[in-house]
């Protein structure tokens, strides 16, 4: 699948997955588009873990029981490093919303259909739970996990809102 179809394909997916599961060579693609984002001075921060089974992913459901988590074949997490970063330079969001970004993409142009689900880890005990849970120390932050496979069904699509009313040409709403 070339890069635009890819881009108009890819969606949410809220819903429920299959049980079919995502050989590991595909996860591993999937996460290797993910490194291969730009990221700010180069710094490596965004580190990521395959969960590859329901009995991997099932512990985080306790976390966070979306519809998506409880039935996802596969899961990637999605980390950010803080000591690779100063207080000058700090591009932990930037840098894992770009990995996370081209995870996507990769995700639909392997066929598959996932989901950018990061608000349960904005609380505080849930973000400990999860970062306990998968034994990550206490240097990372846990951002984002993004749930992995087939979609059980059509997800539901979400309008955007028109290229014109979001770009103009030469000057701010022309
Ligand atoms: C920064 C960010 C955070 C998001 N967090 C969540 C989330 O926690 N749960 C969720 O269901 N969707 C989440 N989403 C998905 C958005 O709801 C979705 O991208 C948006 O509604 C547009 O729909 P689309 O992705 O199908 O085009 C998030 C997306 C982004 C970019």
């Amino acid at each position: 699948m070339d890069i635009f179809t890819a881009i108009e394909k890819r969606y949410s997916h809220k819903e429920k997955f299959l049980p079919t599961a995502v050989p590991l060579a595909d996860l591993e693609k999937i996460a290797a588009a993910g490194l291969a984002a730009p990221s700010g001075t180069n710094s490596g921060c965004v580190k990521l873990i395959i969960l590859q089974n329901r009995e991997e992913i099932q512990p985080l459901c306790d976390i966070t029981p979306t519809d998506a988590l409880l039935t996802a074949p596969a899961v990637i997490v999605v980390f950010t490093e803080k000591s690779k970063q100063n207080w000058k330079c700090n591009f932990e969001l930037e840098d894992y919303a770009a990995a996370t970004a081209q995870m996507l993409l990769a995700a639909t142009a392997l066929g598959y259909s996932s989901l950018w689900q990061d608000s349960p880890f904005f609380v505080a005990d849930k973000q400990r739970a999860a970062c306990e849970l998968l034994n990550v120390p206490l240097d990372y932050h846990l951002r984002v996990v993004l749930p992995i496979g087939l979609p059980d069904g059509e997800g539901s699509r979400r309008e955007k809102l028109p290229f014109s009313a979001r770009v103009s040409y030469g000057k701010f709403g022309k």
